[in-house]
């Protein structure tokens, strides 16, 4: 049975909990950079689900995938093993550089085990006294949602009311690594959590050499690396990960291995499976990821074989499609397009961004309406973007977007803007 938009919205304003705010559109179909409500209007995707659909919506070889896994074994739990999770392991510790991989669902949970994985690493490696473990994280950070991870965000929107929050935080400033250093100083520090480009605070990207030299202090002062890249990774900046600089190979960097930046944590989410199914994973070395013995860490779904079969699909079509390569290529021009946007808008502050993970700053306080407007203009002009932090408006299509459709989409928003501007 199909329903409206209308019936869409009303269902669930009246049974779901009202911890979103979406745009007033309902989505029922999806194909590559294409979106449908159930009255036929067809949409640019230009969010891809927080980057989880780098791949396009739907893709063949993924959906395949689903349909040949899920009609032969989906879930075993860890109780046992299954014939798709070692492949799937193999495939990730060799695109990434990795020795191991440890495969969960949810961003959230990649976090969380990172987390975990570090405190112990802190104890029985570097030798921090029991429950004394510290993880140094940046301003503006978002890393998910659950208690311990919202412990240590500056949301008050995340943060306030879900206290009493988890202890052993140290937060510094983005971009800092001065801060860095002296935070890191504290012989109880395990890790260092970051971000290469901060997606959710507003696509907010350092300077360019800030993750080589917060590598370097890390070490220096025997303090793992925890790179999230479950936004910026997967080949949404232009490289397989942010963390891989000005590479573009697309598997693990051949072409310039010195301009890698490698993390002695790798936490991968989203894109991982296409936003065809939830699957996240850890990545890490011997020396760190064997700390985790039987019985200390685990999920029921997680490194299922539906899941695993999905996600080896999903990197394949980065891999085959090029959507590294794709990304930096169309990058380039959007953000060329947006700069001459400038020139005849003032609506528009500025505009930044890598690959094709980008951002416009509206020329308005973020207390404003403007950017949600303009969200909703674009919207009714087909293409589909959100403001994050109220005056930052995101733009990140699926990777496998052709130039003319980019060029399709810069001509709407070009004249929303431009209407919206008189
Ligand atoms: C950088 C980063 N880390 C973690 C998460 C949380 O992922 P999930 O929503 O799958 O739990 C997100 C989601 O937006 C993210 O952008």
């Amino acid at each position: 049975m199909s329903i409206s938009s209308l019936q869409a919205i009303q269902l669930e304003e009246q049974y779901g909990a009202h911890n979103y705010h979406p745009l007033p559109v309902v989505l029922s179909r999806g194909k590559g950079v294409y979106l449908w409500d159930p009255e036929g209007n067809r949409y640019f995707d230009f969010l891809s689900a927080y980057s989880a659909v780098n791949q396009g919506h739907c893709h063949p070889h993924i959906i395949e995938a689903l349909k040949t896994q899920g009609e032969t074994l989906t879930l075993t739990s860890r109780a046992f093993y299954n014939d798709v999770l070692g492949e799937f392991e193999e495939k990730l510790c060799r695109m990434f550089g990795f020795e191991r991989a440890l495969p969960m669902n949810t961003g959230a949970e990649g976090v969380e085990t990172a987390i975990k994985l570090a405190r112990k690493w802190g104890y029985e490696i570097k030798g921090i006294p029991e429950n004394q473990a510290k993880i140094v994280v940046c301003s503006a950070n978002f890393h998910g949602r659950t208690t311990t991870i919202i412990s240590f965000s500056d949301s008050p929107e995340a943060r306030d009311q879900f206290g009493p929050h988890t202890p052993g935080f140290i937060k510094i400033p983005y971009n800092d690594t001065e801060a860095l250093q002296r935070a890191v100083e504290d012989p109880h520090v395990a890790g260092f959590l970051v971000e290469p480009i901060q997606g959710e605070a507003g696509v907010n990207v350092p300077d360019d050499h800030y993750l080589a030299a917060a590598a370097e202090i890390c070490r220096r002062f025997n303090v793992l690396l925890l790179c999230d890249e479950i936004q910026t990774g997967i080949a949404r900046t232009g490289s397989l990960l942010a963390s891989c600089g000005e590479c573009s190979c697309t598997g693990r960097c051949e072409q310039q291995p010195e301009s890698y930046i490698k993390p002695d944590i790798l936490i991968l989410g989203k894109a991982l499976s296409g936003g065809v199914y939830p699957v996240s994973a850890v990545l890490a070395d011997h020396a760190v990821m064997d700390v985790l013995k039987p019985g200390q860490h685990g999920s029921t779904f997680g490194g299922n074989p539906l899941g695993g079969r999905v996600a080896i699909a999903a990197l394949e079509v980065v891999e085959r499609e090029k959507l590294a390569q794709n990304a930096r290529r169309l990058g380039l021009i959007f953000r060329k397009e947006m700069e001459d946007l400038i020139q005849e808008c003032s609506l528009i502050h500025s505009v930044r961004g890598k690959g094709l993970l980008n951002a416009v700053v509206i020329n308005d306080s973020p207390e404003s309406e403007t950017a949600w407007e303009l969200c909703v203009k674009l919207k009714e002009n087909g293409l589909l973007a959100k403001p994050t932090h109220g005056n930052i408006i995101r733009f990140a299509p699926p990777l496998v977007m052709t130039e003319s459709e980019l060029m399709e989409c810069i001509s709407i928003i070009r004249k929303t803007f431009l209407e919206y501007a008189r």
